[in-house]
């Protein structure tokens, strides 16, 4: 994800900001760059790729100065380039600005502003903001940023510098976080914590709106034109605990981001007040669309799961006949497809070689492709026809959670999109899914709130050699990657089955000492998994349910209870994993695993 630092006091600010950046390498990006204030003139030196890049720029043409802000991208809005890396600037030069976040009305912003006559040089939504200050700056920077931001919606964290006012720099945040550090005679801005400690220890955590004009001696903070005050805390992280954000390791801080994750991933594709869905497809339109008469989804390990919950979706609101396969396998079958089919790819890191390999094959036939990925420009993404981004910021964790949940989400706003296009939904019930889509991160925070309870039931579990989870229907997929995450990361020999398919073999294995995790959220067949509930109980195995607010049934039949809150029975697959994921991390914790690498796994599966 990007990387903000900034600088404003007597040393070189480049070094410092250079140094920042450093710190915030293991966030992962695609290009760099800084920009400082010399004698009232903006200098700016940006690179593609990894910041010795840069650093090799900056020996070539060095910049210096006592005020600047750098950048890391991790790239959303255009490909990763020297012109599309921040800081940007405005027409004149002297207005420079670095961006966190998605600005979700660029598109028309931009319209308008090249209407009035500004020249863009990038792709990114972030420009926009320099351009919009531009328009407003009338001698005060912080005036322009304020009146700029009224216009802008999305998320943010930004910093703003200005030739002519080289004694400040205006800072704002909107749903993206953004501190500062507080010292002597100089202050600090950065993104995230790790990029401070080597220089201040005493932070100021900004909230949402607050607009703020940082000097080298004061912090003037507002929020809404009224003047405010913002604590000063110490930090009294060591560095490794700061890269984590005060988490004990990544895959719990990523499971923690999924609130704003799954929000990230449907921000600006869905608006509440628009019965409309907006992805970036360009190639399947409603003509082409009509023709298709088979889907296929292919990918491997969590994506396939994400995957197999995109059937039933498929299947359920657009009405094509969908299969999914998992990537190693469909490379070497004879595969059936041709013009009239689409086959989708799923992969988060975007480099999986059996699913690029099954891309190509796809292409071969004359299929029509689309890659779900969450690493922009990674090699799926580019070679399939067209791509809809996860958008969830880098996954560090081995195992993969917050990238599940957004290519789940980005797979629900997929198959609305599709809907719409195929007339197999109604306006109305578009409205309804828009509404509850942005009721879903408040619904994970919700999840997340059962944290100690899952700990607890983890320790009763964790010494346990086997395990059985059972789910049916859209959320059969969700048993198979509860199972995937417990067996991953405490290599406990964990399965998941379909709960109805019980009684024709796995059933032989229950008994008491084989604990079973069944989800039991109210749906379409809430009363079925009850009787997969009874079957299991009658033969002695132990019984974690996840289970709704009020429920009765579930609760009297098991032995313990994992409480999510109620959504409709197409968002439950985000929701009920979430508890599925904390559980595998807890008992992977009491087993002293190594939780963020597991043994045997790598990130990225670049071979066959
Ligand atoms: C499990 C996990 C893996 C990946 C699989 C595909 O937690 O992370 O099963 O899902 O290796 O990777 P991507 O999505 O990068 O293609």
């Amino acid at each position: 994800m990007c990387g903000i630092v900034g600088y404003i006091g007597n040393k070189n600010a480049t070094d410092i900001i250079y140094d920042g950046l450093k710190k915030l390498e293991y966030r992962g990006y695609d290009s760099a760059g800084i920009a400082v204030i010399d004698h009232n003139i903006v200098k700016t030196n940006r690179s593609t790729g990894k910041l010795v890049n840069l650093k090799a720029n900056l020996e070539k043409n060095p910049i210096a100065g006592n005020i600047g802000i750098g950048h890391t991208r991790w790239a959303t809005h255009g490909k990763p380039s020297e012109e599309n890396a921040h800081p940007h600037t405005d027409c004149s030069g002297k207005i420079v600005v670095v961006h966190n976040g998605i600005i979700e009305n660029y598109i028309s912003l931009k319209k308008q502003l090249v209407e009035e006559g500004h020249k863009f040089d990038s792709e990114t939504d972030t420009e926009v903001v320099a351009h919009l200050i531009e328009k407003n700056y009338h001698g005060n920077i912080l005036e322009a940023t304020k009146k700029a931001l009224k216009q802008v919606r999305g998320t943010y964290a930004l910093a703003v510098i200005c030739g002519e006012e080289p004694d400040k720099i205006i800072v704002s945040r909107n749903d993206a976080p953004l501190v500062i550090g507080v010292g002597e005679n100089e202050n600090f801005i950065a993104s995230d914590v790790p990029a401070l400690l080597a220089y201040v220890r005493d932070v100021i955590f900004l909230e949402n709106g607050d607009i703020c004009e940082i000097t080298k001696n004061g912090v003037k903070i507002t929020n809404q034109d009224k003047l405010i005050e913002r604590k000063t805390q110490k930090i009294l992280w060591n560095a490794i605990q700061a890269e984590k954000g005060g988490y004990k390791h990544f895959m719990l801080k990523e499971i923690y981001e999924q609130p704003q994750s799954i929000q990230d991933t449907f921000r600006g594709r869905v608006f509440s007040d628009q019965k409309q869905i907006l992805l970036e497809i360009k190639n399947i339109t409603k003509e082409v669309l009509n023709k298709i008469s088979r889907i296929y989804i292919i990918a491997c390990g969590t994506s396939y799961h994400a995957g197999l919950t995109a059937k039933f979706l498929l299947e359920e609101f657009v009405q094509i006949p969908t299969e999914v396969d998992i990537a190693s396998e469909f490379r070497y079958r004879n595969q059936v497809l041709d013009k009239n089919s689409l086959a989708i790819f799923i992969s988060q890191s975007g480099e999986t070689a059996d699913t690029l390999v099954a891309l190509r094959l796809a292409k071969q036939k004359g299929a029509k492709t689309l890659a779900i990925c969450n690493v922009i420009g990674s090699s799926i993404s580019r070679d399939a026809d067209d791509v809809v981004y996860t958008h969830c910021g880098p996954e560090i964790g081995v195992a993969s959670t917050k990238a599940f949940t957004g290519q789940v989400m980005a797979l629900l706003l997929l198959v609305f999109d599709f809907a719409v296009k195929k007339g197999t939904i109604t306006e109305e019930q578009l409205d309804n899914y828009i509404k509850q889509i942005w009721n879903l991160p408040s619904k994970v925070s919700e999840c997340l709130k059962q944290a100690d309870k899952i700990e607890k039931i983890a320790k009763i579990f964790s010494q346990t050699k086997q395990f059985i989870y059972l789910a049916r229907n859209i959320n059969y997929p969700i048993a198979l990657e509860g199972a995937l995450k417990l067996k991953e990361i405490s290599y406990i020999y964990a399965e998941g089955y379909a709960a109805g398919e019980m009684k024709h073999g796995p059933i032989a294995l229950i008994d008491e000492n084989m604990p079973v995790m069944v989800i039991a959220t109210k749906s379409r067949i809430y009363e079925k998994i009850i009787s997969n509930i009874q079957e299991a109980k009658a033969r002695g195995a132990n019984i974690i349910a996840i289970v709704n607010e009020n429920d009765t049934a579930v609760t009297k039949l098991s032995d313990y209870q994992i409480v999510v809150p109620e959504v409709d029975e197409i968002f439950s697959p985000i929701i009920n994993v979430i508890p599925l994921q904390l559980f595998a991390y807890y008992v992977s914790t009491m087993r002293g695993c190594d939780v963020d690498q597991p043994r045997n796994l790598a990130k990225s599966v670049t071979v066959e």
